[in-house]
């Protein structure tokens, strides 16, 4: 395939066909066009946008590039949850196994920690023997038979993807709104998916901190899986402080069972809520709110929802009594308060700057081949707006070693801001929804 033209073309503010989109991300995927060409197509892309239709026929190019997943007639309808990351951010955890509770199969595709944010996937194998990696056979085989699976994007799944994605990650695009639109989204359409719900972050903590492009990347994705029959809702939360207390790989695991036994934190369970009644509503099976809700709680209530997460992770090999004993998880040897300063209110815990700290102190990667400490983390128990008295604590560091302690005292010296007078109010936890017919505000 000759590329130059279509470097040259997307460099001077042109447009691809369709058909030389399909053909390119199909050369690209089996070895035909070389790194170099595609990196400089895609720096041109993101300097100049993509028209509508290339967007779309991007998407395709790369969903079709692998498998995807086909399910029988049997299995309920499909659903699942992306969240563009965040610090502390479980959702997923308590969320699949609620849906599934609910009767609706979530076939759930989920990422590693990337960057200051945590990955579900290295959370769950905080839990010992928990199995990621399952075959899309297993998988769909799991999803028929107890409603949901937790897995990794395996090579299957949108390779076209997986490549360019690797490639942008060396190259200063991923930052990019309609590419990460089209990475994403060609990764969830090929889950054969009959709604999607996104949890598209913004504030300090988030990829996209600011909310118009949050906005538009949510846009974008809505549109795109409205176009492919597959009801796409968007809601916009707050990450300019971490998502409940724990923020780590096993301590979310632990605050995740927490609230899967309706324990709070009150934060994470509002965003599990309201996501999961925007699930019942984009598959058809409840689409009045407040009885969606009623639902889900009382399926949280009843200890359903508990049980099916000790039912997945018994399917994937790990070990179900950590769900009745946490204290199985793995835990850091070296556990110490951070202490208030001075007395006052909590002005900030900045999120990116805890999550820098726990990658330094082990809990993600630096480079891709890093080993990940599922121990170590911060548990935050001041959010902006507390009160604090000097000598409280305000976050306990769970570390590895000295070392570990070290980098968490630093960060949290910069990290959390008190103040003598009541802060301006941080932002609203749960503030814009976007649908096909547009965006609501909702705070
Ligand atoms: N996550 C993805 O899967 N792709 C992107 O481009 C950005 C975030």
């Amino acid at each position: 395939m000759i590329v130059i033209p279509l470097i040259e073309r997307k460099r001077d503010g042109k447009r691809l066909t369709e058909t030389e989109w399909h053909e390119l991300v199909a050369a690209y995927a089996r070895g035909a066009v070389p790194d170099y060409q595609m990196a400089a197509l895609m720096m041109a892309v993101r300097l100049n946008g993509l028209e509508p239709a290339e967007l779309t026929a991007l998407t395709d190019a790369m969903c079709e590039s692998g498998t995807q997943l086909r399910f029988g007639p049997d299995v309920p309808p499909r659903v699942d949850k992306h969240s563009t990351g965040g610090v502390g951010d479980k959702v997923s955890i308590v969320l699949a196994p609620l849906m599934a509770a609910a009767g609706v199969a979530v076939p759930m595709v989920s990422g590693r920690g990337l960057a200051h944010t945590g990955g579900t996937l290295d959370k769950l194998q905080s839990i010992r023997g928990f199995r990621v990696d399952l075959s899309l056979e297993e998988a769909v085989a799991q999803v028929g038979r107890i409603g949901a699976a937790l897995i990794g994007q395996t090579a299957e799944i949108a390779p076209a993807d997986r490549k360019l994605y690797a490639l942008r990650d060396a190259t200063a695009t991923v930052d990019a709104i309609a590419l990460m639109a089209a990475s994403i989204m060609s990764k969830k359409l090929a889950e054969g998916l009959n709604g999607l719900v996104l949890d598209i972050k913004r504030g300090s903590g988030a990829f996209l901190p600011d909310l118009d492009d949050g906005l538009e990347l949510a846009r974008i994705m809505v549109r795109l899986g409205a176009d492919r029959g597959c009801l796409t809702v968007a809601l916009l939360t707050a990450m300019d402080r971490p998502l409940g207390h724990a923020c780590g790989n096993a301590i979310e695991v632990a605050e995740s069972i927490a609230a899967l036994r309706n324990e709070g934190p009150a934060d994470l369970l509002e965003v599990v809520y309201r996501l999961g009644v925007e699930m019942l509503h984009v598959v058809g099976i409840e689409p009045d709110r407040q009885r969606a809700r009623a639902t889900l709680e009382a399926t949280m209530a009843t200890g359903r929802a508990l049980n099916k997460f000790r039912e997945i992770v018994a399917a994937q090999g790990g070990d179900p009594r950590v769900v009745d004993d946490v204290s199985l998880l793995p835990r850091a040897p070296v556990v110490k308060d951070y202490a208030a300063t001075r007395s006052g209110y909590v002005a900030g815990v900045e999120p990116r700057r805890l999550g820098q700290a726990i990658v330094t102190m082990g809990g993600g990667r630096q480079r891709m081949e890093d080993a990940v400490d599922p121990a170590v983390g911060l548990v935050v128990h001041r959010k902006p707006g507390d009160r604090v008295e000097r000598g409280e604590p305000v976050v306990t560091i769970h570390a590895r070693d000295a070392d570990g302690l070290a980098e968490g005292q630093r960060a949290l010296g910069e990290a959390v801001q008190i103040v003598p007078e009541m802060p301006d109010s941080a932002l609203p936890l749960i503030s814009h929804r976007v649908t096909v017919d547009g965006v609501e505000e909702l705070a």
